[in-house]
């Protein structure tokens, strides 16, 4: 093959995406509660070591380009779109003002907003630092943040405390910052209740995210599970109001079975939001696109989120490698992303529709013959034939994820 000339490689792109195939349309995409952050799109390839690969892009195009891939919902942080010099002033509300006007332009809207509480310097100690100063400012961005989402039609409302830990230990009383912590979550409650009442509009979803380590060394509240203590530890004033936004790469990280942690949030009745994404256990937070790495961990995690009617935001909290361009972003990252979860969600129906699935399980369910409860080996003896079904059941959804249920296999030439 000859070399590529720069002014044809955006073509040959196209051409390959083209022939792929299996891409949904805008109209089928804007079916599911799919939400485009503004920082995945807006990301220039600029993680820790790397310069940035791509240009600075503002939310006008972002939006249009959801708009135009099928992506009916947008997400941001506060400092994602106002800097942070005019938070809070008049200059705040002229650029809430170009959001509403480009979210109705084209017909997307805002699903959720999160405070940006770990990148400026004045989260060095974190936002629940021992300083009431710094507390105070974090109670005002986060009651901040409510206002604009009241501005912005947003439901939801995320809380991502990566920077509430530390790197050397002795110096803070966990405890203390726990609660100072809560104070915070507080505050953005109380505000949402005025100002959902003074609007007539319902009050936000308060969504805490957790993530392991990253970019404090240890964190206060590393797992989905301590965030769900958290909000019925007492600390909080208005804990109904509060549920939790697990990322599916974040529980991987921790070494976790992502599908059991969200099983445990759905127990609370605390699932209220999804971040979607995929990367690799036990290692840093790569954010990489939902199903490249683990698609049939990911086929389990929707067939759980479908059977038991999960019906929040599926939010695209990726991004795009540092080897796509940003013509790449728009034409290659999001519209796959999108289209493998729209597959992946509707695989799971199809599990759950299975017949062979769906006898397997009920077989388990029912069990063998009744036999003495006192007696173990006769228990065991009961159900021991059942039991291959689990493994059965496992290969069914790999055959259902590679499409083999469907009869394909490979023709071996015979004498190999
Ligand atoms: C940061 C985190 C991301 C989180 C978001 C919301 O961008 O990396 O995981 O969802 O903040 O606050
Ligand atoms: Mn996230
Ligand atoms: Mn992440």
């Amino acid at each position: 093959m000859a070399p590529i000339p720069e002014n044809q490689q955006q073509a040959l792109v196209s051409r390959l995406m083209k022939a792929c195939g299996g891409a949904y349309t805008p109209e089928t995409r804007r079916k599911y509660f799919i939400s485009g952050p503004q920082w995945a799109a807006a990301y220039q390839g600029q993680a820790l070591f790397h310069a940035p690969t791509r240009p600075a892009i503002g939310f006008e195009e972002i939006i249009r380009r959801y708009a135009d891939i099928g992506i009916g919902y947008w997400a941001t942080h506060d400092t994602d779109v106002i800097p942070t010099e005019i938070l809070g002033t008049e200059g705040q509300w002229e650029i809430v003002s170009r959001i509403r006007k480009a979210l109705s332009d084209h017909g997307v809207h805002c699903s959720m907003v999160t405070t940006e509480t770990f990148y400026h310097a004045v989260w060095a100690a974190g936002p629940a630092a021992e300083s009431p100063g710094v507390r105070e400012y974090a109670k005002l961005r986060v009651r901040n943040t409510v206002d604009i989402g009241h501005e912005l039609g947003a439901s939801f409302a995320v809380y991502w405390p990566g920077s509430l830990g530390y790197f050397v230990q002795g110096a803070i009383d966990e405890t203390s910052s726990l609660r100072w912590y809560a104070d915070a979550i507080n505050a953005a409650c109380d505000r949402d209740v005025d100002v959902a009442a003074r609007k007539n509009r319902p009050t936000l979803k308060h969504c805490l995210e957790a993530k392991p380590f990253e970019p404090q060394a240890e964190i206060l509240l590393p797992t989905t599970d301590a965030m769900l203590a958290f909000i019925s530890s007492g600390l909080l004033t208005r804990p109904e109001m509060v549920g939790v936004n697990p990322e599916y790469l974040h529980e991987l990280m921790w070494g976790a079975a992502p599908r059991a942690a969200l099983a445990r949030a759905l127990l609370a009745g605390k699932l209220f939001h999804f971040d979607i994404n995929d990367g690799y256990r036990l290692k840093h937070d790569v954010d990489i696109g939902v199903g490249l790495v683990n698609p049939l961990d990911w086929l389990n995690v929707l067939v759980l989120l479908r059977s038991h009617g999960y019906n929040g935001p599926f939010n695209l909290d990726y991004k795009p490698p540092r080897t796509t361009s940003q013509f790449g972003v728009f034409e290659v990252s999001f519209p796959t992303a999108v289209d493998r979860f729209i597959t992946l969600w509707e695989m799971a129906g199809e599990v759950l529709s299975d017949p062979i699935v769906k006898e397997a399980t009920d077989a388990l369910k029912v069990g063998g013959p009744k036999a003495p409860t006192h007696d173990a080996a006769a228990v065991t003896a009961a159900n021991y034939e059942l039991l291959t079904l689990h493994e059965l059941i496992a290969h069914r959804l790999v055959q259902i994820l590679l499409g083999l249920h469907r009869g394909r296999v490979f023709s071996i030439p015979s004498g190999t």
